[in-house]
């Protein structure tokens, strides 16, 4: 049994201009200790799954379908349970973690209220085992510095206090949204290979949200394309980047940048993403691909193909390498 699973979700914002689909039918599974890459361009519905799944919607949001954790339906759950859940079982680190910590608490009172609350530790013991925490996210002098307020760390330094922070609990799921995507390259690098000994040494599953393809390649097992709300193709890392089949992956891929290329020009794909409260009849790349037909206004299935990957596209492109 999957550690995640989450079947036909679905995520509706009620607006003034009407409802916002910024998520439609989407599927998809993480096993246990797994990587899972969530890529797309801005708006296409990443950070809105994962918060559907942690019970975090804004108050205008709407979530149907399935998401099960370890078997239980998550989905709809009591703010009581999905606190616990939160505090127990799964944890996020947002990209910009002064949103998630406190300005006016010293990091140990933080850390360690996690630890009194939800593991009813005495202070004492919470504040060493948050310092525990903060060496194994490698802060330097962490006995001394878990004193400090969040402003008197640097960006990359209060990035790692938040992971440390979401490790206290030893989660079975971490989601990371743009983890590094506000560090400078250095750093986000030095954040990367943090996560990726962390993710080894405590074995959690964990949800990686980025643009950055590079950043996906490197940490991720398995990645999931969305686009307009939807997954278009998904599939183990390696074949997916080597030989993406959908015209969206293609398009993503052709638009990083090549270190090893220096004449390659980056192509972006012409054309903007689709207006979520107005999207374009089914699939909603159709107005930017250069392979739709009339069969794609009606939106094409999720359908596996190759070992263990999937696309929703009536029209894949040739299985080579872009
Ligand atoms: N509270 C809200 N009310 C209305 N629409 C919303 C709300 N929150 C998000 N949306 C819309 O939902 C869609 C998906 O947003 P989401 O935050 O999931 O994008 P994303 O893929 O995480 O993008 P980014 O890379 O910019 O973070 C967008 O069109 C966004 O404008
Ligand atoms: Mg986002």
């Amino acid at each position: 049994m999957a550690l995640l699973e989450i079947t036909d979700l679905s995520v509706t914002f009620d607006t003034d201009d009407g409802p916002v689909h910024a998520v439609s039918n989407l599927s998809l599974s993480v096993e246990k200790g797994e990587t899972l890459g969530i890529v797309g361009e801005s708006g296409s519905g990443k950070s809105q799954t994962a918060f559907a799944l942690l019970g975090l919607l804004a108050r205008n949001g709407r979530a149907s379908g399935s998401v099960r954790f370890d078997g239980q339906e998550i989905l709809g759950a009591t703010t009581k349970e999905m606190n616990r859940l939160r505090a127990d079982r799964m944890a996020i680190v947002f990209q910009d973690p002064m949103t998630s910590l406190n300005p006016y608490m010293r990091i140990s009172d933080q850390m360690a209220e996690v630890l009194t609350l939800h593991r009813g530790m005495g202070k004492r013991e919470a504040v060493s085992e948050a310092v525990r925490m903060l060496d194994a996210v490698r802060i330097p002098s962490a006995r001394d510095r878990i004193r400090l307020y969040p402003h008197e760390f640097s960006g990359g330094m209060r990035q790692r206090v938040m992971i440390a922070m979401a490790l206290l609990c030893q989660p079975d799921l971490l989601v990371a949204d743009e983890p590094t995507t506000a560090l400078d390259v250095t750093v986000q690098a030095q954040i990367m290979d943090l996560l990726d000994d962390l993710q080894k040494e405590f074995g959690m599953a964990t949800i990686l949200i980025t643009h950055d393809l590079g950043v996906v390649a490197g940490f991720c097992e398995r990645v999931v394309v969305l686009y307009g709300g939807r997954v278009m193709e998904e599939g183990p890392t390696d074949p997916l980047f080597a030989r993406p089949t959908h015209p969206y992956t293609r398009g993503l891929l052709a638009a990083v940048p090549r270190v090893d290329d220096a004449d390659a020009k980056m192509r972006a794909i012409p054309g903007a993403p689709p207006d979520m409260a107005d999207p374009p009849p089914g699939c909603p790349f159709r107005p930017r691909c250069d392979f739709a037909g009339d069969d794609c206004l009606r939106m094409p299935p999720l359908e596996p193909f190759d070992r263990n990957r999937a696309r929703a596209c009536r029209r894949p492109v040739a299985e080579v390498a872009p």
